[in-house]
């Protein structure tokens, strides 16, 4: 960086020393002005402030003290340099009480007189420098607070409309409750009196009447299923949270345990990882294992043999869970509807269920703070991930 030369002021009345000090400091570069006059000084002060004064206090009209007040009024950062006649301290020490940088004592040396412009002009550029730093940083602290206020603002309202969803959900949530409860009654009586038709005046039934009874009870009863499981996913977004520590890996190979036993004939090898702990709510916990350990056991079951596989591995520096099987997959076009309640991607003549598990599941991932996804191919597997 190049610095515009130093302006320096010299006020003396001994010609020949003015003479001198001018031509002295012009040679070594700075912008030099000469008055021999307190009051030319002044004007000169008011106009275009120097960045050093070197007054002799005894000027003939006395005028020193003032040129020093108002230079220091006017640019603060200047430096008043004064020269002594006769030793006088007492007025060089009331100059410097007054702000002066410092003084020099005639009959001065040139050596002198330059360190201590040089020292005063280095004081001034430091000073102005700070000055700089100072006004950046309480712009940038002005800007940061700002920022700050209007991250909160942002974040109130955000919070806000949390709240508001929030009280909608459960407003849908506690309707829905109470239509899959209500529902529930009469449909009993419509499986029951079809029962009691069948039983109590089968004699009176032809074989079409018996089979219109019998479909009329399938229906029902699986419209009782879809209730229950209506009830059930509301439940779990209901239910309150209780996290602890987890063991997935134990709470895999005992769901495993009961896969098998109830299907003995099937030949299906588990691979579960061991010791996966986390935090979490138990109970909810095993409905999500229980949800994608029971859809691999059946999105395998056409398969003559079958592999399922839970572990562990990072993702995005973050562990994520998986369970893996080589069964029928699915296409990942239809991706979007996996998550959706009753939405399935497979028939029911193909694979029975009604298409609530994964709905549930991802509500208890996400009441944990996690993410759940899927990648799969139709005929190689599907592999479920989760985080937590
Ligand atoms: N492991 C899997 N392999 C292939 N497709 C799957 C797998 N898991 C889920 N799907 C697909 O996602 C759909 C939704 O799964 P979800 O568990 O919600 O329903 P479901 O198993 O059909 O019924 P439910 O779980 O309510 O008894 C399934 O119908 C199926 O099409
Ligand atoms: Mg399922």
């Amino acid at each position: 960086m190049t610095l515009d030369p130093a302006k320096i002021l010299v006020v003396e009345d001994e010609s020949g020393m003015r003479t001198t000090l001018v031509a002295n400091l012009e040679e070594a570069g700075y912008r030099v002005i000469g008055c021999n006059r307190g009051r030319d000084a002044m004007r000169y002060v008011e106009n275009d402030a120097p960045d050093v004064v070197i007054a002799d206090l005894r000027l003939p009209d006395g005028s020193g003290l003032e040129i020093l007040e108002s230079l220091k009024e006017i640019k603060p950062e200047a430096s008043f340099i004064l020269v002594t006649g006769y030793a006088s301290l007492e007025t060089a020490v009331a100059a410097l009480n007054q702000g002066a940088y410092a003084y020099i004592s005639k009959p001065f040396n040139m050596d002198e007189v330059h360190a201590t412009i040089r020292n005063a002009i280095r004081q001034q550029r430091l000073l102005l420098e700070n000055q700089r730093l100072v006004e950046n940083l309480q712009l940038t602290n002005k800007n940061l607070g700002e920022e700050v206020s209007e991250r909160k603002r942002a974040e109130e309202a955000l919070a806000e409309r949390s709240a508001a969803l929030e009280a909608a959900n459960k407003e849908l949530e506690a309707f829905s409750y109470s239509v899959s409860h209500d529902l529930r009654a009469p449909l009993r009586s419509i499986d029951g009196f079809s029962q009691a038709l069948l039983e109590d005046y089968v004699e009176q039934l032809d074989e079409q009447g018996k089979d219109y009874l019998t479909r009329i009870r399938t229906a029902s009863q699986r419209m009782g299923h879809l209730i229950d499981d209506l009830l059930n996913l509301s439940r779990v977004t209901r239910a309150e949270m209780r996290p602890e520590p987890v063991n997935l890996s134990e709470m895999a190979k005992s769901l495993a345990a009961e896969l098998k036993q109830r299907e003995p004939q099937r030949q299906v090898a588990f691979q579960i990882q061991d010791g996966l702990e986390v935090k979490g709510d138990p109970r909810l916990l095993r409905v999500v294992l229980e949800n994608l350990f029971s859809n691999a056991w059946k999105f395998t079951s056409r398969h003559p043999r079958a592999r399922i596989e839970f572990g562990a591995a990072q993702h995005n520096g973050k562990p994520t869970y998986f369970v893996r099987d080589d069964g029928a997959g699915f296409d990942m076009a239809y991706k979007a509807k996996l998550f959706g309640a009753f939405q399935r991607l497979h028939k029911a003549t193909e694979f029975d269920g009604t298409g609530v598990g994964l709905a549930t599941v991802q509500r208890i991932i996400r009441r944990h703070g996690g993410e759940i996804w899927a990648e799969a191919e139709v005929e190689k597997g599907a592999t479920f991930y989760f985080t937590l």
